[in-house]
């Protein structure tokens, strides 16, 4: 049986995107919710472990990118799945770049342990990792031409160091023809944690998130 890693952003909220969102504190009321109204998916692979760390290295618990797929999962509704690699990354940093150098070098497709059987019932996914050599983990590209997105809104999503989007929009347009590649987010790994206003000012230029005197006139 295939393991799904996919978990709501919050039990009561699976089937219901175009619900109004409760009130955050201290902000406008939100309706989350694209405007296709078809539901939306978070698809992010985070790699916890040694990491760059503002020119050096930290230990990170959890990883960046998880934590940014975290904050966005409390703004929008959504399903969110995380990818896990069927043969997991070293906590070391360098075995870690050794291993990705090697996995460009060949134009691998890591496999994945935990595949979404579908990703029919979506209209906009989310594809959020960190950036890998200024480009997303090949395991992204695993996992972007699993699926048909025809018709679909893709927008990239990373946490970095330097490398902003890196060359993600142009990967996932090649991996994906027939999508729509709509605007990313970048934010870096080291401020990630203080990322809440950049985060939902995209949300809201995406229309993903919107305020509710703005989406009732
Ligand atoms: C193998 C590897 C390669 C990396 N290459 C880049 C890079 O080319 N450009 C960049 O800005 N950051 C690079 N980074 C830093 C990561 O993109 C950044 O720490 C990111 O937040 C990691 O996300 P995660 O913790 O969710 O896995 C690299 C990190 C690793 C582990």
């Amino acid at each position: 049986m295939i393991a799904i890693g996919t978990s709501a952003c919050a039990p009561d909220e699976r089937n219901t995107l175009m619900a109004p969102n409760p009130t955050m504190p201290g902000s406008a009321p939100l309706i989350p919710g694209p405007g296709n109204g078809r539901r939306v998916l978070l698809a992010y692979f985070s790699r916890a472990g040694e990491n760059y760390f503002y020119g050096g290295r930290t230990n990170l618990d959890v990883g960046n990118t998880q934590v940014l797929a975290d904050e966005i999962s409390t703004l929008i509704r959504c399903d969110v799945h995380r990818i896990e690699a069927a043969d997991p990354h070293p906590a070391s940093y360098d075995a870690t770049v050794a291993r990705n150098v090697r996995e460009q070098d060949i134009n691998a497709r890591p496999g994945i342990a935990n595949p979404l059987p579908s990703i029919d019932q979506y209209g906009t996914v989310l594809l959020a990792s960190g950036i890998w050599n200024v480009r997303a983990p090949m395991i992204m590209t695993t996992f972007a031409e699993s699926y048909d997105f025809t018709g679909k809104t893709i927008h990239p999503v990373t946490t970095h160091a330097m490398s902003g989007l890196g060359t993600t929009e142009r990967d996932y347009a090649r991996s994906c023809p027939g999508a729509t590649v709509g605007e990313g987010l970048a934010v870096r790994g080291e401020e990630v944690r203080d990322a809440g206003p950049d985060i939902e000012s995209w949300l809201r230029r995406t229309g993903l998130l919107q305020s509710r005197s703005s989406a009732t006139g």
